[in-house]
């Protein structure tokens, strides 16, 4: 059961997170949110690091981050022990990475995908469960 979530992004992504947010809080689920909260230019590092810092030291049992591509974020947050950032651009995509890869944070590219593209992403991340077996040897080989 997902209780808490961790949000970070930085101008391009901001567009998104107060969406996002609120469909968290519809679904009963607290947010932590580090920011960005403007479309004033920042640097993605210091908005991804405190989401992956929160996943990785169980303050939030997942993360969301947003930014043009959804790439510098998940590079930075994939730095940190335990992380499984996923880039995803589709609803396919989002389900593949919580089945097969057990993703902890999903990386929205904001610039390249729609807001309703990226709630539909959220809620399956949250709804798909990993499928373990055959991915549990491959996910603990990362
Ligand atoms: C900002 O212009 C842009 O570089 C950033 O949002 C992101 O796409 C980096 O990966």
């Amino acid at each position: 059961m997902i209780q808490t979530i961790a949000i970070g992004c930085d101008h391009a992504g901001f567009i998104y997170k107060d969406a996002i947010a609120a469909r968290l809080k519809e679904r009963g689920i607290q947010v932590l949110n580090f920011g960005a909260d403007s479309a004033e230019s920042v640097d993605y590092p210091d908005f991804a690091h405190p989401v992956a810092d929160a996943v990785e030291h169980g303050k939030a049992q997942m993360g969301i981050v947003l930014c043009g591509t959804g790439n510098g974020v998940a590079m930075t947050a994939n730095k940190h022990q335990g992380i499984r950032a996923a880039l995803c651009w589709t609803e396919e995509v989002a389900r593949l990475v919580r089945q097969h890869n057990d993703a902890n944070v999903l990386a929205i590219p904001a610039r390249f995908v729609s807001e309703a593209l990226a709630l539909a992403m959220v809620d399956i991340f949250l709804d798909t469960p990993f499928e373990g077996g055959r991915h549990e040897r491959r996910v603990r080989k990362i």
